[in-house]
């Protein structure tokens, strides 16, 4: 329940992180708020602009494929500013997706073990949530409020016990968690479909069957996919977000199958070593293994049983979820996580067929799946591929829908700068003449 101490990130954030403060009353109150706003009724009211983004991330795709890691990018980021603060960001270059990118950026690099901590030097979590509060409660005043979760938690600010610096703080988080998070499970998705061709072939074989060439798919049509639902589980495996977790650290000195664990200790979930068990562990006669070939991405292990192991090795003490951590800590943001994540399956599956790229001679450029940058979550390095569309006719209908998701994604575009607003405006345009 509580993590280890981090000079910096208390000194800086005074214990108001939600994801690095110690166990105390400030993290009590911060953690209570984040579970009443993301719980799965309220995910699911923000379904519809999870659903409007995900049609503009496969039209980005569409129109410029090359650039599909930083596409990725801005979905993520303005799915998360779109529930969070109800405004979108519908470029890569939109002010407030740069800004976030940049102070992200860093921000881990300062929490990278051995960076100086330059204190002063640290403007995310006091500027970037405040101005964006700015922006929301402005909005409020104005009587244009549309549901966001910011909205939810200055409704209930007295309620929840936040203060405005609290407030703050936490809004700063989520973006943070949530963005960065999605995004690389996402490039972690593409990376591995364009090493594993025969994967997409048997997904597209699915979705085709359930969803057809006519539609593009809906969450409803995720009971009907097992295996889209295995290749979301297979991704977290093959590439958890955090190999280590996020450290806990022990409150009470505790016993564990015979072993003492001392008061104060750190724990390191280790993720990578549970999805990627290899086998007979040397000091022991035991077969620890849990998972067949581990090193190989194969949605298939899911569909043999519920977590994936080995059929006949108990894998009980797994959980579907426990790629979002564990115990008091988990991840509060996974139910949002998860719809952003099978709805982006679904629709890329639907829509593309994602291939190695070609150099000039024609030769393919093999990818290397372990290829990732340094850090406490893990995130592939950028990498090139070539994305097509399945069929005219599923080309066609993206701009269709594309256009018909205006009327959704306009809700969230507040206060554009002149470039955004000449961006949405002529891409809407470019779409009405292809339809
Ligand atoms: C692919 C998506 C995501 C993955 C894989 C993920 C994974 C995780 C993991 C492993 C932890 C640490 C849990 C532990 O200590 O045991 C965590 C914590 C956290 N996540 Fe996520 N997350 C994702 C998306 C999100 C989203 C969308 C949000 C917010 C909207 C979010 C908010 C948080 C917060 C606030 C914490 C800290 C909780 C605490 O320390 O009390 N995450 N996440």
């Amino acid at each position: 329940m509580d993590r280890p101490p981090l000079h910096l990130a208390e000194v800086v954030t005074q214990g108001l992180n939600l994801v690095l403060s110690r166990y105390s009353e400030k993290w009590k109150i911060l953690r209570r708020a984040a579970q009443a706003i993301l719980t799965p009724q309220a995910s699911a009211r923000h379904l519809p602009i999870q659903q409007a983004e995900i049609i503009q991330l496969v039209h980005d795709l569409l129109r410029s494929p090359e650039s599909f890691y930083t596409h990725v990018q801005r979905y993520s980021n303005s799915v998360i500013l779109s529930v969070l603060y109800g405004k979108r960001s519908p470029r890569f270059e939109t002010p407030e997706t740069v800004k976030f990118f940049k102070v992200e950026h860093e921000w881990t690099t300062l929490l990278e073990t051995g960076a100086t901590p330059p204190l002063d030097y640290f403007p995310f979590f006091k500027i970037y949530p405040r101005a964006m509060g700015e922006v929301e409660t402005e909005r409020l005043r104005r009587g244009e409020g549309n549901g966001s979760y910011v909205e939810e938690l200055v409704e209930k600010q007295k309620e929840l016990e936040l203060d405005r610096e609290m407030l703050g703080y936490l809004s700063g988080v989520l973006i943070e968690t949530g963005s960065e998070t999605t995004s690389s499970y996402l490039q972690s998705l593409i990376l591995a479909l364009v090493a594993y061709p025969e994967v997409q072939k048997k997904a597209h074989e699915e979705i085709d069957r359930v969803v057809g060439q006519h539609r593009m798919p809906r969450l409803g049509d995720l009971e009907h996919l097992p295996y889209v639902q295995a290749i979301a589980l297979e991704t977290h495996r093959f590439r958890p977000m955090t190999p280590y977790g996020i450290p806990h650290y022990t409150l009470a000195t505790e016993e564990y199958k015979g072993y003492v664990i001392p008061k104060g200790s750190t724990i390191f979930i280790n993720a990578w070593g549970i999805f990627h068990d290899p086998g007979k562990i040397a000091v022991s006669s035991i077969d620890f293994q849990l998972y067949d070939d581990p090193e190989n991405f194969n949605p298939d292990r899911y569909l043999l049983t519920e977590n994936g192991t080995k059929p006949g090795v108990d894998g009980s003490n797994l959980r579907p979820t426990f790629a979002f951590g564990a115990g008091r800590r988990i991840c509060p943001g996974l139910h949002v996580a998860q719809h952003t994540i099978n709805l982006s399956i679904m629709n890329l599956l639907w829509a593309f067929e994602f291939h190695k790229a070609v150099d000039p001679k024609g030769n393919p450029i093999e990818v290397d799946t372990m290829d990732y940058l340094s850090g406490l979550t893990a995130k592939p390095r950028s990498f090139k591929c070539r994305i097509t569309p399945r069929s005219a006719e599923k080309a066609e209908i993206i701009e269709l829908e594309f256009l018909n998701a205006t009327a959704m994604l306009s809700k969230f575009e507040f206060d554009l700068c002149p470039e955004d607003q000449e961006y949405v405006a002529k891409l809407r345009g470019l779409a009405k003449s292809k339809v």
